[in-house]
């Protein structure tokens, strides 16, 4: 009997040892609409059993076997407001600002007193899940705790992502962030995109790595490589799909969990009877939660406003300021809105919006046409596969007035082909062997089972720049004739 038990309890231990690891994420990004698309993997982790630790600017909900590590970002209402000016920028200063940011994001989270002492701990973890944002310091947590490594992208495959885990990240073919072209890019967009890529990656070899090996150095017990690190993920999770992001090249490393954090809540019951009324239909106005919609100019509202009085559809708009002038009673602001869920609602006809890539991404997955508004980083390019896919009208965001957007609201309601697609796309992403979440559990525990499936990862990455673009091999090719010709005039020589 003894010996039963002894064997029960052992057998017990080996299998919770066999399921449950420790697994570290952190996640850097100071936008909290980022943080919605990895926070689900997270809790789905830890009810899968894992001991998860979660390191992020956010909270994360409290559910049994997750710690959660809150690093708040500082970000001010004139911060986020600033975010409207990044739109007038160029490419090249845009790319210049967001190093700065990401810099900035990567030192907040090392130099917290809880993070440092959790490095100074003793403690182990399995595996360290990253979020990719230009924060290649963060890497030296997998070193650190000597764990397999994940990463985790919020934007679609880009120059940024693509060459951390061995993808193609060609500039003819790849879009650089913030630029404003995607596949297949005519002579003019490739130029552009090259010239962006290229001056990213001077800002990068010249200043960012140099200054995330300096918070290496400084935060890390000890002062590990940066080039040792960069290219040792396992995979990336990326939350893109073909349904949102079109058909790209992808190694095996390259995972697309792309709609993993849709879920229904359920919608509050002021949004749902507001919604169940809208006979005519109902329009969702949402610039994402790190734009405010009160930080538009004050003519700029007034004439939205006025638009919106004279429509016969209701209208949600995701608006700050609560004590707005003459607010008609088909509109309805909320500092906060339930996105996913009012998107889910029958009702819902169009969506404005900024474009980032959870909008994106649920506009897709419940086939809800779009009326895009981009004006940073990846929503440009977000909007243009939308309106390739004639599912969406890019409105500028310099030209934003009630008129004109009263103008796109009619083209997009008037005419059927956008609200067709849009299902189309809506059916391409709901129909898949594994629901995306499920999908990203399966690769993470694929990783601690296969002892990091390194094997997974494409050579790519060994390349040199000149073996990239074969300039080694064409130079050879523009040699072969010339030296042949020496040769031949050299044998003329010596026969005569
Ligand atoms: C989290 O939940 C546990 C039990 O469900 C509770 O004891 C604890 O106080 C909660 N923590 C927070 C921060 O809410
Ligand atoms: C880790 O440190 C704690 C105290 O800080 C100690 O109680 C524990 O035994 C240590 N564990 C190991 C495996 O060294
Ligand atoms: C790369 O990661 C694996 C774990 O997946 C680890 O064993 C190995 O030491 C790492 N390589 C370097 C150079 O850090």
């Amino acid at each position: 009997m003894y010996y039963l038990i002894l064997s029960l309890a052992l057998l017990a231990h080996l299998n919770s040892s066999a399921v449950c690891s420790r697994i570290l994420g952190v996640f850097p990004s100071s936008g909290y609409s980022q943080y919605l698309l990895a926070e689900p993997l997270m809790i789905e982790l830890a009810e899968k059993g894992h001991e998860v630790t979660v390191i992020s600017a956010f909270e994360t909900r409290n559910v049994t076997n997750l710690r959660s590590i809150t690093v708040p970002m500082p970000v001010d209402k004139e911060e986020s407001d600033s975010l409207y000016k990044l739109q007038d920028l160029n490419i090249f200063r845009n790319l210049e600002v967001f190093n700065e940011l990401t810099l900035a994001c990567t030192e907040n989270i090392l130099k917290d007193t809880k993070v440092q002492s959790l490095l100074n701990s003793n403690e182990s973890f399995d595996l360290v899940i990253v979020e990719t944002f230009n924060n290649e310091g963060h890497l030296a947590f997998a070193k650190h705790f000597k764990a397999h490594l994940v990463l985790f992208s919020s934007q679609a495959l880009s120059q940024w992502n693509a060459e951390l885990v061995g993808n193609i990240n060609l500039p003819s073919y790849l879009p650089t962030p913030f630029s404003r072209s995607v596949p297949s890019m005519n002579f003019m967009e490739r130029f552009i995109n090259t010239m962006a890529m290229w001056y990213d990656k001077y800002l990068k070899i010249f200043y960012h790595y140099p200054a995330q090996q300096a918070l290496i150095n400084k935060h890390f017990p000890v002062k590990y490589k940066l080039e040792d690190i960069m290219y040792n993920a396992s995979l990336m999770l990326s939350c893109s799909h073909v349904s949102t992001s079109g058909s790209i090249s992808l190694t095996p490393s390259v995972i697309e969990v792309g709609g993993l954090h849709i879920k229904s809540k359920g919608l509050p019951d002021n949004f749902k009877s507001f919604l169940d009324s809208a006979n005519e239909g109902a329009i969702l106005f949402s610039m994402g939660s790190n734009l405010r919609s009160s930080s538009l100019s004050k003519e700029t509202i007034r004439e939205i406003v006025n638009m919106i009085a004279n429509l016969q559809y209701k209208v949600i708009w995701k608006f700050e300021d609560l004590d707005l002038e003459n607010k008609p009673s088909n509109l309805l602001i909320s500092k906060w809105v339930p996105q996913n869920d009012i998107l889910a609602h029958p009702n819902i006809i169009a969506f404005i919006s900024h474009c980032g890539m959870g909008g994106t991404t649920e506009a897709v997955y419940h086939g809800v046409p779009v009326i895009g508004i981009p004006v940073f980083a990846d929503q440009f390019a977000n909007v243009l596969r939308l309106v390739r896919m004639e599912m969406a009208v890019e409105l500028p965001f310099q030209q934003l007035s009630g008129k004109v957007l009263q103008e796109a609201i009619q083209e997009v309601l008037h005419n059927k082909k956008y609200r067709e697609n849009a299902k189309t796309r809506s059916n391409v992403m709901r129909d898949r062997v594994l629901e995306p979440l499920d999908e990203a559990v399966y690769w993470v525990e694929y990783v601690i089972k296969h002892d990091g499936a390194h094997y997974l990862k494409s050579s790519f990455s060994d390349l040199a720049w000149y073996q990239l673009y074969l300039v080694d091999v064409i130079l050879a090719i523009a040699v072969i004739p010339y030296v042949i010709f020496i040769l031949i005039r050299l044998m003329g020589k010596l026969l005569t």
